[in-house]
């Protein structure tokens, strides 16, 4: 592959000997599920995000179904959702009993807005998941003045910032996943919630430990999700490394705007205010097959992400049949991820432009 999709290994590799040392750290300890690293990493996390309280759980989709309950979400409530999302933003509703409801997105941010989130409020609506797609950064504040509270699905934003601060500190709440493909990954699976609200924190505490405090008296049906150790440890190596990582992505991102690729197709746009680590950079192009076929040819990595948006997966129909999202089908059809890394270079745009310029 001349410029992959995305390379995890080049910015890490001059992090091995710290991290070897911390799995050394752990193996020593003998302490392996929510021990001393898990309490350090929540306490690095939440002061990263500028957030009071961090809660260390097994993924990010059980971060966010931990979340909703913990906000008193459940069956008879609706929940506001992108359609254009990962699978597991409305999966993780759906564990809740609540109800997912579909709202449309912007189609040059890829996010969520105030007036498609209106579109779908009813009495019922308990909260609204704005998902940081690809690492840009929902308008949080302003659909929360809507009077609807926000929980901010930063799964892609790890590392991103918007003038009102960076996701974890923006909305109710926010979680995180730390699978290996993200900004800020472990070597497994992973998750956080962050949040400034010590209720949501202390129920999350619990929902995660099986409903327990104290695992002989039980409260709640909960789950088991918890951190490792491990995955902790590897992340508070990473940690302070995340803002260097998240300047090569923006960097990145410039690159591709200077080598020319805004001629050849639709770039994303930042939220106003914004500054996203592009976790994935997606594009929009009018015939995205031909461009699919243009970065096949010159070996340069591509993925579309969603091309059947959430709403008309099979399992979802129960709430997805018949509602209409013109901007989700628009991004669904024409959207198309290339690559993105912390270290792609300007030489390496230019190779994805030279290649885009074949199908235009
Ligand atoms: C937007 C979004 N939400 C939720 C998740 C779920 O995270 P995890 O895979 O850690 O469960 C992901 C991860 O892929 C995601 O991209």
């Amino acid at each position: 592959m001349s410029v992959p999709l995305f390379d995890a290994a080049t910015p890490r590799a001059p992090l091995r000997e710290g991290l070897r040392s911390a799995i050394d750290r752990v193996l020593e300890s003998e302490r392996f599920v929510l021990g001393p690293e898990v309490a350090s990493f929540e306490r690095e996390l939440a002061a990263y995000c500028g957030a009071s309280q961090a809660v260390g759980v097994a993924n990010g989709t059980d971060a966010i179904t931990i979340t909703l309950r913990a906000m008193g979400a459940g069956p008879g409530d609706e929940v506001i959702v992108p359609s254009f999302t990962f699978y597991a933003s409305v999966e993780a509703i759906v564990h809740t009993g609540a109800t997912p409801v579909f709202c449309d997105i912007d189609a040059d941010t890829y996010c969520i807005t105030p007036e498609t989130v209106r579109a779908a409020l009813t009495p019922r609506t308990k909260a609204v998941i704005a998902v940081h797609l690809f690492g840009n950064v929902a308008p949080v504040g302003e659909i929360q003045a809507l009077g609807v509270p926000v929980l901010e699905d930063a799964a892609q934003a790890m590392g991103s910032r918007s003038a009102a601060g960076r996701p974890g500190s923006l909305g109710v709440a926010a979680t995180f996943s730390f699978y290996p493909s993200k900004n800020l990954a472990c070597f497994g699976d992973g998750g956080a919630i962050v949040t400034n609200d010590d209720a949501i924190a202390e129920e999350a505490r619990i929902l995660r430990f099986h409903g327990s405090r104290d695992k002989i008296d039980y409260e709640q049906v909960g789950y088991n999700s918890r951190l490792d150790e491990l995955q902790a440890a590897i992340l508070r190596v990473q940690l302070p490394h995340l803002d260097q990582w998240s300047d090569g992505r923006m960097q990145a991102a410039r690159n591709y705007e200077e080598a020319g690729l805004a001629e050849l197709a639709s770039l994303p746009k930042p939220v106003a205010g914004a500054s996203p680590a592009w976790h994935l950079y997606v594009v929009s192009h009018p015939d995205v097959k031909r461009l699919e076929g243009a970065l096949a040819a010159a070996q340069v990595g591509y993925k579309p992400y969603y091309r059947t948006p959430v709403h008309r997966q099979a399992p979802m129909l129960e709430w997805g049949a018949g509602v209409d999202l013109p901007a989700t089908e628009h991004a669904a059809r024409t959207h198309l991820a290339i690559p993105m890394s912390p270290g792609l270079t300007r030489a390496q745009a230019d190779e994805v432009v030279a290649a885009a310029r074949a199908a235009s």
